[in-house]
């Protein structure tokens, strides 16, 4: 369970989160949308302590990652697979040990069972015999699958994804879908994705959370939202669902993006 209180941001003056309030509960797949430069990031990294907030809570299954120990703080975020906006893969590590680092470092896995994982979680998203390659050989799309792939291989209990499928083509974009939602019918993995991506909503969304003016400015299901009568969201979800989509070629050994 996930309870975000009243949470606020400001950056040099400019207020970014003011008085943000949600709750996840164990199972749900959250999509968070919003326009460009609304917090929608700042909100996930402040939901993880990657930033800090300056006022309200946020509380992982009752923790408070604002005032808890720093010990309940690891122990936390050790429960959250977390997919940066732009990957943030270790340059000088090959795919497979990107994939594999969490799993060395918080688990007890045997070598043979984290190879076997790391390839697991691989092709599931859609990447196979591009282990020994570097970040610098990937295309932008295909690192955010590596991040994805790191993210969900030590099972956590909650994923949060910063945009999964910006730069992905529809059939890539499909197959990420369908990954949310496996993780979920499988593994029991609860979600927060960040998008763009309208048919990522309706296809693995069961609420839908709108980010404006650094409030949360609807929260729903999908079929709630398509019958909002809020004017500014109506119009954001029918733009959305024209939106440009970003081509990627998926041979590995393509120059990075
Ligand atoms: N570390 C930071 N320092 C200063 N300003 C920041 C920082 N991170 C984000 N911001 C500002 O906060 C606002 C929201 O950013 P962001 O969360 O990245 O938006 P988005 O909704 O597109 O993900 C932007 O105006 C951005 O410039
Ligand atoms: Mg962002």
């Amino acid at each position: 369970m996930i309870k975000v209180e009243n949470v606020h941001k400001q950056f040099g003056g400019k207020q970014v989160l003011c008085g943000v309030n949600f709750e996840v509960s164990e199972g749900e797949s959250v999509a968070i949308i919003g326009g460009s430069g609304t917090g929608k990031s700042v909100l996930l990294k402040t939901m993880v302590g990657l930033i800090k907030l300056d006022s309200g809570s946020v509380k992982i299954d009752e923790v408070d990652i604002r005032k808890c120990s720093s010990l309940d703080l690891r122990a936390t975020q050790k429960k959250i697979g977390y997919v940066f906006q732009e990957a943030a893969l270790f340059d000088s590590l090959n795919v497979f040990e990107n994939v594999a680092f969490g799993l060395k470092m918080l688990t007890s896995l045997t070598t043979n069972e984290i190879r076997q994982r790391t390839l697991q979680c691989l092709s599931m998203v859609g990447l196979e015999n591009i282990e020994n390659l570097k970040p610098s050989e990937l295309s932008g799309g295909m690192k955010k699958r590596v991040g994805l792939a790191r993210a969900i291989a030590y099972k956590p209990r909650y994923i949060f994804c910063d945009e999964p499928t910006t730069g992905l083509d529809p059939i890539m974009s499909n197959v990420i879908g369908n990954l949310i939602v496996n993780l979920k019918n499988c593994w029991g993995i609860t979600s927060i994705v960040v998008t763009h991506d309208m048919k990522y909503v309706y296809k693995v969304a069961n609420k839908v959370l709108m980010l404006c003016n650094g409030n949360i400015a609807f929260s729903g299901t999908p079929s709630e939202m398509d019958n909002t009568k809020n004017e500014y969201m109506k119009q954001f979800v029918e733009r959305s669902k024209c939106g440009p989509i970003v081509k990627e070629k998926v041979e590995y050994n393509e120059q990075s993006t």
